[in-house]
């Protein structure tokens, strides 16, 4: 299966997105990250749908839309008519998680579950059959620019395997603190959706990062 490289715009400059946007995607982005937090699931806040109506008007590839909210139900409908290709919804933030999923994908978006690091594969076991994709997350969600936990990787392992085991093809996407250091260990795991934030917007050259970013994912996991 093939890496694809999804720039989270958390680290861009917000008042040029549409620049940052243009440049990841000269640079290969298969897909736009869009953080979205509300100030009480995580201590952050970023935007909505009206931000997300104009990113999508802008971009060129689809929007993987990361919900980092409480009662992200009531939100659902404005974000995939604000142009969300993808949704995640955090596991730990919604008590009916099978009924959201299939909200989600009654709209014709893309649902995934997302697991924040100290949350188990486990909690995965009921669901996995309905996801269309899993994100596993490798810093506590908020912020961008924090270091990896090393162990994500072998719980991207673990969360291969139990797709596997169950027959499913959903891709695993990871989220934070994903660099050169670190890409191709994350492949070599079982991830083939790599968000990265502060490793290509935090530079001078988001379109060369990503470009990098890749060249890295796919070195010695030979995908
Ligand atoms: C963190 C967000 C990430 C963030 C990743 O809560 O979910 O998408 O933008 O940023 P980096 O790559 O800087 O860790
Ligand atoms: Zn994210």
């Amino acid at each position: 299966m093939s890496v694809r490289i999804a720039p989270s715009i958390l680290s861009a400059d917000f008042a040029a997105l549409g620049e940052a946007i243009a440049a990841a995607e000269r640079g290969g982005a298969d897909l736009i990250h869009v953080d979205i937090m509300d100030g009480h699931f995580v201590p952050n806040l970023t935007m909505g749908p009206p931000v997300v109506r104009s990113i999508h008007k802008v971009a060129r590839v689809p929007l993987d839309v990361h919900l980092m909210i409480e009662e992200p139900d009531r939100y659902i409908e404005a974000f995939a008519e604000a142009g969300a290709a993808m949704i995640s919804v955090h596991v730990e933030a919604v008590p009916h998680l099978h009924r959201t999923i299939q909200a989600i994908k009654e709209l014709g978006v893309k649902a995934g579950a997302a697991l924040n690091p100290s949350t188990p594969v486990g909690a995965l076991d009921e669901i996995v059959d309905d996801l269309d994709h899993v994100l596993v997350m490798s810093v506590n969600p908020g912020f961008g620019g924090q270091t990896f936990i090393q162990r994500s990787e072998s719980k991207i392992k673990s969360i291969r395997a139990l797709l596997d085991r169950r027959g499913s093809a959903a891709p695993i996407e990871v989220d934070g603190g994903i660099d050169l250091s670190n890409a191709a260990r994350v492949v070599e795991a079982g991830a083939t959706i790599l968000v990265a934030g502060n490793s290509i917007f935090g530079t001078g050259d988001p379109e060369r990062a990503t470009r990098a970013l890749r060249a890295a994912a796919t070195l010695r996991a030979g995908v």
